[in-house]
């Protein structure tokens, strides 16, 4: 099949190898989708073809953007028929080159839910909203405030993000410690199966135990058995009460002791606890060079406490505050006096993340370890980089009440690109063995996609990777969805 590439040459130069799509397949898609439905030509497919960093740019025969589920089932359908591989595309701002085909393997289509964008109902009454798979993250949060409600997923990418994406990331972001991964926010999902026939899983129940829970196969597959086209989700009455601290400490040591205190000193009431290196601080200034740090201190330590009751938030965390103060836990503190100064400090978190990407190419992880692991793998992390690869930029930052490090290395400016990569893999690779000697997990939230791929296999148990590779097969025994992802193209799999 013939495909279209488009890889980076420069920063700013892309460099398009064309082909184009038979011409009667092209039809038949145009047929199906009508002429809107389908993109095929370098200009208009340029966009979902690179992802969010930059980092990584694929390869697709056409951009299929069905309006509506029986429009999705037709494509599906049609593709199973013609052998073609299906890549379904949320917002694209997945950081594991899940949504986009960078191997080898030319000749699949990407389908792009972003035309279906309906939010089809908002139930205040018995807490839940079903959206289409389309639907942009930040418009659902909007939309459920109008009912005094809140749908807590929170990440830095919920203004492009898609709710279809969140599920089949299973995302986490900044208030997992509170509500859970996208997993425990989802009461039903609708799928279109690889062989284009529609799973209904809707019922509007929270519990409901008949069997096996089939969404569950769906949450954080990545789009490896089927295209998700609808999400019911749970709502959450909206605090009235939100207060917001930033933290300077001496260590990670004690960010953690502080967090252990935090979880009963605060009672159920945080809903986020995030860790920032002093070293991240150089990265949020390349996004706002006028980023003024609230403390001066080697440890940022980002608290949130929220409530819909009457609760006296304040005085618990003052008091709180003071006490690890006393205790020497805390140097300084500053505590949110409004709202726009709530968000001042959010801005720092995702400015750095942000500040990454427009560096350039850099070492990306999400790294999980038992919560009181987190100061051994950042120290370890640290010494191994700063040892090996001197010149390089350790930070690390994350969501710690989850256990959940995002440890990235930066080159050194003066080093050219593909040399960085070439040494990037080796981090990569030493940074997953030492979080491997600890009991952690190479990817706590970003998922699998194609850059962890063949590490993801290997690290696997025979019992396991048959199991996976069952229901793989059960569900999707042409292969069609999403090949690469999760399941590495050289592995033979049977
Ligand atoms: P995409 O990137 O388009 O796709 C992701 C995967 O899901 C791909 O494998 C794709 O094939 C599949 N997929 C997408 N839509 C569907 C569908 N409808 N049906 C089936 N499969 C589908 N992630 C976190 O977990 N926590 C964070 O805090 C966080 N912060 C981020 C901050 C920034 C600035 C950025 C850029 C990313 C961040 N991410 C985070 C990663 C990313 O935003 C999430 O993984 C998000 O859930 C992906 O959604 P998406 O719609 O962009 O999906
Ligand atoms: C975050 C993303 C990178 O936590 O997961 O900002
Ligand atoms: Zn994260």
């Amino acid at each position: 099949m013939i495909c279209i590439t488009i890889r980076r040459n420069t920063d700013t130069d892309l460099i398009m190898t064309i082909h184009g799509i038979p011409p009667d397949v092209l039809a038949a898609l145009e047929h199906l989708l009508g002429q809107g439905g389908v993109a095929a030509d370098a200009a208009n497919m340029a966009k979902y073809l690179v992802d969010w960093s930059g980092d990584h740019h694929g390869a697709a025969v056409a951009v299929l953007k069905p309006a509506s589920v029986a429009e999705v089932q037709a494509a599906v359908r049609l593709c199973d028929t013609l052998g073609l591989a299906m890549i379904p595309q949320g917002g694209n701002t997945g950081l594991v080159a899940g949504a986009i085909d960078i191997g080898t393997a030319c000749g699949a289509v990407i389908i792009s839910l972003e035309r279906l964008n309906r939010i089809r109902v908002v139930d205040g009454d018995n807490f839940t909203l079903q959206a289409d798979a389309g639907c942009i993250l930040q418009h659902i949060k909007d939309r459920v405030e109008d009912q005094d409600c809140l749908f807590p997923l929170a990440l830095g990418a919920q203004g492009s993000c898609q709710i279809g994406g969140n599920a089949a990331s299973n995302a986490g972001g900044v208030n997992v410690l509170r509500y859970g991964m996208a997993r425990d926010l989802i009461v039903g999902l609708e799928v279109v199966l690889p062989d284009g026939e529609l799973w209904n899983g809707f019922s509007g129940l929270r519990k409901d135990n008949r069997g096996y829970d089939l969404k569950q196969l769906f949450i954080g597959a990545e789009g490896t058995l089927g295209i998700i086209t609808g999400v019911e989700v749970k709502l959450f009455p909206k605090p009235g009460k939100v207060e917001t601290a930033y933290l300077g400490l001496r260590s990670f040591e004690a960010a953690i002791a502080l967090f252990r205190q935090a979880r009963r000193g605060c009672s159920d009431l945080i809903s986020a606890f995030e860790i920032i290196g002093a070293e991240c601080m150089e990265l949020a200034r390349l996004v706002d060079p006028d980023t003024v740090t609230p403390v001066t201190a080697p440890v940022h330590v980002l608290i949130e406490l929220s409530s819909s009751a009457a609760v006296d938030l304040r005085t618990l965390l003052v008091d709180f505050l003071a006490s690890a103060m006393e205790n020497e836990l805390v140097a300084d503190a500053v505590l949110a006096e409004s709202g726009a100064q709530a968000r001042a400090f959010w801005a720092i978190r995702e400015g750095l993340v942000e500040g990454q990407a427009k560096r350039g190419y850099h070492v990306r992880t999400d790294l999980s370890v038992r919560i009181s692991d987190i100061p051994t793998l950042i120290a370890q992390a640290r010494d191994f980089v700063a040892r090996d690869h001197p010149g390089w930029l350790s930070a690390a930052y994350g969501h710690a009440g989850d256990g959940n490090i995002h440890f990235s290395v930066l080159p050194p400016l003066d080093l050219a690109e593909p040399d960085a990569r070439t040494t990037g893999a080796a981090i990569t690779t030493g940074l997953y063995d030492i979080t491997n000697a600890l009991g952690g997990s190479i990817s706590a939230e970003h998922g699998i996609g194609r850059t962890r791929s063949r590490v993801y296999w290997a690290g696997m148990s025979p019992v396991h990777r048959q199991l996976v590779t069952t229901l793989k097969d059960a569900l999707d025994p042409n292969r069609l969805m999403n090949p690469g992802c999760l399941f590495p193209v050289t592995e033979n799999l049977s």
